[in-house]
């Protein structure tokens, strides 16, 4: 007996057991731990501590049955958190070996993570599936037009094709950043560690990034002060990636202006900033930012030839090297994201 009240006490799910005039005569830790706001369990009813009407319904129903039926059902706890609850009736013996009273076995399992996770998958499938369709469909509309005729303009030809190559572009570049991503969070891409000077990949960066930046009228400017930071350990290609990532958005969402990628060394961390003097983001989407697919304005975002992975790959990445990064913005005003490595 000893053993199984250790069991249950230690379950990490809710066991409550009440009798017909829905007192509690057990609950395990995890229950009051879950539902206990103030005070103690001892002597109280069910409904002072949970009174969920279809709760109670359901337990009301078990106790009424005569079938000795269990009862499964899924409410929302206090803290909001998702909960599967069963309801298994038992009939307690009496030293006389007579039925005399049914109690009802509680059993609280909170599944709040786990639909979590479901939500993501749903969505980031419902995501994927939309922006692989989207250039499809404009690929498949363009054939068909070349098909039906257009062929023969040799004009109209090539418009035709530079734009189905564009959109092929697109989707190929959507599915690297798949890959990137699912092998990043498999741990499936080793990360290559050595000694790199984090002015050469800033200034290699920003390099491929110049002519972007003229076309759209935008200064590029580096902030690094000569010999100060040490060689930071690191795998070269990912934080490219990251730089490119950072400064192509500094661009992409800057219509004129300065973008200016500041490196310092801060007592044992290097700590890089890309600022840019843009659009900015609105304070309600700065909490989702780094999420995969998230973006301010899908439309826009999308014109650029933008898919939303890209800042979630950077936080992948910076992670990977046990680094933090963050953003300051102010709408209108322009935009800081700043990541930091150990030294
Ligand atoms: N510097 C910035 N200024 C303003 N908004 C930004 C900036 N950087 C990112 N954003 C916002 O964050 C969103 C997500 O950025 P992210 O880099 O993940 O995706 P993207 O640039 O839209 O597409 P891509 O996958 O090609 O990078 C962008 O769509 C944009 O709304
Ligand atoms: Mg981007």
């Amino acid at each position: 007996m000893k053993l199984l009240e250790a069991v249950v006490r230690e379950m990490q799910m809710g066991v409550v057991v009440i009798d017909r005039d829905k007192q509690i005569l057990y609950s395990n830790p995890f229950f009051e731990k879950t539902f206990l706001t103030v005070g103690s369990i001892e002597g109280k009813k069910f409904s002072d501590i949970l009174n969920e009407a279809a709760l109670i319904g359901s337990i009301n129903k078990v106790f009424t049955s005569d079938a000795n039926k269990s009862c499964e059902i899924t409410i929302r706890g206090k803290g909001n958190q998702i909960l599967e609850v069963r309801l298994v009736p038992f009939s307690i013996e009496s030293d006389s070996g007579v039925d005399n009273s049914k109690v009802i076995i509680g059993f609280f399992q909170d599944v709040t993570e786990e639909k979590k996770v479901e939500e993501i998958k749903r969505d980031f499938v419902a995501n994927v599936s939309h922006e692989l369709r989207t250039p499809l469909a404009s690929i498949k509309g363009y054939a068909e037009t070349l098909l039906d005729g257009a062929l023969d303009d040799k004009v109209t030809l090539k418009k035709f094709l530079n734009i189905i190559d564009r959109h092929a572009n697109r989707m190929t570049a959507l599915i690297e950043d798949l890959l990137t991503l699912s092998k990043l969070e498999s741990h499936q891409m080793p990360m290559a560690f050595e000694p790199l000077d984090i002015k050469n990949i800033i200034s290699g960066v920003i390099q491929g990034c110049e002519k972007q930046a003229k076309d759209k009228g935008i200064e590029i400017v580096i902030d690094i002060t000569d010999g100060e930071i040490p060689k930071v350990m690191g795998d070269k290609g990912r934080l490219e990636q990251v730089v490119v990532n950072l400064v192509d958005n500094a661009i992409k969402y800057t219509n004129d202006g300065v973008v200016k990628v500041v490196a310092k060394k801060l007592d044992n961390i290097l700590k890089v900033d890309i600022e840019d003097t843009g659009i900015g983001i609105p304070e309600k989407d700065i909490a989702r930012i780094f999420e995969r697919f998230y973006r301010v304005d899908k439309g826009r975002s999308r014109e650029l030839g933008g898919t939303g992975l890209g800042l979630a790959i950077v936080k992948h990445i910076i992670q990977g090297h046990n680094g933090k990064i963050w953003v300051e913005s102010q709408l209108g005003k322009g935009t800081t994201f700043s990541f930091t490595l150990p030294l």
